[in-house]
């Protein structure tokens, strides 16, 4: 796994349980934390990064994916304001992960392995989004999807309609009557 998903895992950290809890969950599972964003360190590590931070918080470690992914997700849209198109709405941003954003990851870093998060628009106020990884994070997939809602103000509701971990569709529904008279 990059280092820059562990990264934007620590800020995440930190914002929800305080400046010293990476530190913490980093000595719970004996680790050094050397992470650069380019680097590649064994998936293991995220794994056990997140047993920890599941035993110190009583969460399962499925919800401290989606913690973590929810607060990750705000970081990764900043590392890459470059290429990144202005104005997109939630929708737009979800569907160009497949196409553009993990696209461009690779581009930079051939080395990295991103999962596909492949869309279908099933109606105005509904996308579908498949998710496939040999690593088997899709509550980390969950997670950083309802942190693109909160980033774009367009707040998203989740809905796995079948999966496994390793192979996941994931309806996401917004609800347009809500935001049409909230704005
Ligand atoms: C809601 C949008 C996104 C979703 C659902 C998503 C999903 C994921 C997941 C679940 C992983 C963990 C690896 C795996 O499961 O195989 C991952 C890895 C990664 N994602 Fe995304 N991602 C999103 C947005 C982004 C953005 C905005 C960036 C911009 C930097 C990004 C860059 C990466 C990188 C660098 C990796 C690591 C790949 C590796 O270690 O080889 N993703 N993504």
């Amino acid at each position: 796994m990059k280092g820059i998903i562990f990264n934007v895992a620590e800020k995440a950290v930190v914002e929800l349980l305080g400046e010293d809890a990476w530190d913490d969950l980093l000595e719970d599972a004996e680790l050094d934390g050397d992470y650069t964003a380019l680097g590649t360190y064994p998936d293991e590590e995220l794994l056990a990064l997140v047993s920890a931070a599941a035993v110190r918080t009583g969460h399962d470690p499925g919800d401290v994916q989606r913690l973590v992914g929810r607060h990750a997700l705000p970081h990764l849209v900043a590392s890459i304001s470059d290429f990144l198109e202005p104005d997109l709405d939630v929708f737009e941003f979800l569907a160009s992960v497949h196409s553009i954003i993990h696209v461009e990851v690779k581009k930079l870093d051939p080395n990295a392995q991103p999962p596909d998060v492949i869309p279908e628009r099933v109606s105005d106020d509904e996308l579908r989004l498949t998710y496939r990884s040999t690593r088997g994070l899709s509550p980390l997939a969950e997670g950083l999807i309802l942190g693109a809602g909160d980033h774009f103000g367009q707040p998203v509701e989740l809905e796995v309609l079948s999966g496994d971990g390793t192979e996941a569709v994931i309806s996401v529904k917004r609800d347009s009557e809500a935001q049409r008279s909230a704005a």
